[in-house]
This record gives C-alpha cells, sequence and structure tokens, in this order.
C-alpha cells in the first residue's frame, strides 16, 4: 500500500521537476512533495506506524525516494540558476576597454578666472582676500556705509529683505566694515564675493552677480594712490590698452566718489545692448573711504585715510569674454559654459 504510494509520488514528481517552466513551479512541486507538509512527510508518518518487520524493506525504498527527488530537485534548480544567469551576462555586458563616452574636462566659469586673476594682483600688492557673509545685517550693508534709512538704496525695490530683519548684501562693501574691525588700520583688503538686488532681469541686469570690493587704509592716501591702483589693476586685467574716462560719482560711504568708465569692448565705442548704446560701461565706482565710514569700522579719520573701489566682476568678465547677454553668467548651459 505505501510502497504504492511510494512509487507514484516518485513517478509524478519527477514528471513535474522535469516539466517545471519557471524556479516558482519547481518551487511549488518541490513543498508539495517534500515540504514539512508534503506528501512524502505524510507517508513517513504511516509508515513510523507500522510493525518494525514492515519497516527494514519500506524505509529503504522511503529513502531511496527522498534521495531521488531531492537530487533531481537540485539539478533543476541548479540548471535553471545557470539560465539566469547566463540571461543576465549576456544582457549586461560591459565592454571595460571600450573608452567611456563624452569624458571632458571641466573648465573653470569666467568669473571665477577674472576673480583669480585679481586676486594674484592684488595678493602680489599686500593685500588680503577677505570674504564675509551674503546674509547681512542692516548695519553692516547700510548704517556703517553712511547710508542713512531715507537713502534710496533702502528702497524695498532693490533690496531683498529677509523676514528676520537681515538681507541679503546688495554689494559687497560691508566686509568694508567687517576688515576695518577686524584688522585695523594700515590695511590692505579686497572682498570678491555675490551680491544680489531686487531687480528687473534683462540682457544687463541681473538679480544675482559678483562684485569685488577693494580698500586700503593707511596714513595720507590721497586720490593719487586710489589712480595708481586702479591703473595697474585694469591694465592687469586686459592686458591691453583700455580707454578709460573718470566722472565725479556719488556713494555716501565715499567723499569725493568718481565713477570709473571704459570704453566698451564690445563694440568698441560705437554702441550696442550692453553699453546701452553709450559707448561707455560704469566700471569701477571709487572713491577715498568717508570719514564716517572710518569712525564706524573703529579708525580715526584724523590719523588715517583710505580709498575703496567696487568692481563688477560679472560685467568684468562680459567684457573681457564679449559676452552680450548678462543671463548667460547664471544660466549653467554647458554649451555656453564649455566655451572657456
Ligand atoms: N558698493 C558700491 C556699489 O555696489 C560700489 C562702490 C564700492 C563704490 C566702493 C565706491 C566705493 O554700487
Amino acid at each position: 500500500m505505501l510502497e504504492a504510494q511510494l512509487e507514484e509520488l516518485r513517478r509524478t514528481t519527477l514528471a513535474r521537476f522535469a516539466s517545471a517552466f519557471s524556479q516558482e513551479n519547481l518551487e511549488e512541486a518541490r513543498v508539495e512533495a517534500l515540504g514539512r507538509k508534503g506528501t512524502l512527510a505524510q507517508i513517513s508518518k504511516e509508515f513510523g506506524k507500522l510493525p518494525p518487520e514492515q519497516r527494514a524493506s519500506l524505509g529503504k525504498l522511503l529513502n531511496s525516494v527522498k534521495q531521488d527527488l531531492e537530487s533531481e530537485y537540485e539539478a533543476k534548480k541548479h540548471k535553471f540558476e545557470q539560465e539566469q544567469l547566463a540571461a543576465r551576462l549576456e544582457r549586461e555586458w560591459l565592454d571595460v576597454t571600450l573608452p567611456a563616452p563624452g569624458v571632458r574636462p571641466g573648465s573653470l566659469h569666467p568669473i571665477t578666472q577674472i576673480q583669480a586673476e585679481i586676486e594674484d594682483l592684488f595678493t602680489s600688492l599686500g593685500f588680503a582676500v577677505l570674504d564675509g557673509p551674503e546674509v547681512e545685517t542692516e548695519e553692516h550693508n547700510f548704517d556703517a556705509l553712511n547710508i542713512p534709512p531715507t537713502h534710496p538704496a533702502r528702497d524695498m525695490q532693490d533690496t531683498f529683505w529677509l523676514t528676520n530683519g537681515h538681507l541679503l548684501r546688495t554689494h559687497t562693501s560691508p566686509v568694508q566694515v567687517r576688515g576695518m574691525r577686524a584688522l585695523g588700520p594700515p590695511l590692505r583688503m579686497i572682498a570678491p564675493g555675490r551680491v544680489f538686488r531686487n531687480e528687473e532681469v534683462d540682457a544687463s541686469h541681473e538679480h544675482t552677480f559678483y562684485q569685488l570690493e577693494g580698500m586700503m587704509v593707511d596714513r595720507n592716501v590721497s586720490v593719487a594712490n586710489l589712480i595708481y591702483f586702479m591703473k595697474t589693476l585694469l591694465s592687469g586685467i586686459f592686458h591691453r590698452d583700455v580707454v578709460v574716462r573718470l566722472r565725479p560719482g556719488y556713494f555716501p560711504f565715499v567723499e569725493p566718489g568718481f565713477e570709473l568708465d571704459i570704453q566698451c569692448l564690445i563694440c568698441g565705442g560705437s554702441g550696442c545692448a550692453v553699453c546701452k548704446q553709450s559707448g561707455w560701461v560704469e566700471l569701477m565706482p571709487c572713491g577715498l573711504v568717508h570719514p564716517n565710514v572710518l569712525r564706524s569700522g573703529g579708525i580715526d579719520p584724523d590719523e588715517w585715510s583710505g580709498f575703496a573701489f567696487g568692481l563688477g566682476l560679472t560685467r568684468m568678465a562680459m567684457m573681457r569674454y564679449g559676452i552680450d547677454d548678462i543671463r548667460q553668467m547664471q544660466g549653467g548651459d554647458l554649451r555656453f559654459l564649455t566655451q572657456f
């Protein structure tokens, strides 16, 4: 009776293993035949109830059926695994000797390049390179720079105010204040960095751009010193003669204040979108540091004087490389960036 059941189990299970079409399907067949509650387990239970003399021969059969089924199951399982591996190797092969596609060297952003050059130039002249926060206090950005609360530069249109009363710095000049307070006189510093203005964006206006602030405080610093350093700077940057003009300019933190213009390098002075058809580009406001500013930096204006300038790094890079739309500078377009 049990013998017939065992032979039947062997026959049907081997057939099912042989025809199994997937690993799951094979596994189902195994559980039914060999699982803890499977057919073989039930037969074994009956087998345990038999008298000892019947067990001996049947026990052999039971073991041989079990071994047959297990080894056939293992063989079939192995076959499935091999097939899977082969399919995967076929799918995922990779020729590691091929050259990688699209690898190209990176490049420095034009602003980064020009900033590095100017930093080199000024460090060789004994200037320190300072850094300041982009989120500033009203005091550093305005009050300490002799910009009274009624000044139009404080207008909501120009400044990004934060809800906590701080602001995004509108220029790098607050680093003048930080520099004076941290280092004291005599002082030579530049401060490159990102600045923000609440501007309508067009070909020549961005809400985010880069400036480089410069300041020198010493005894008897005069306009002659200022002009010398500005000339050194411009010839160092452009590697050629540029036509410049100085106009009086008003900034609350300098007195006297100047506006240094250069003839537009894009159109050569004939007029284009960048120079707003004027032929000239305002490049560098500058002047002698206002006594009030020295005072708020903790420096005695009767003993010390200084000059300061604010250079538009973004605009400088546009001039240098002939870029006629400021929106390119922060656009992140690789077709633009890889040209430099
Ligand atoms: N901070 C001024 C600006 O952003 C520029 C400036 C700097 C002017 C230093 C004079 C001296 O417009």
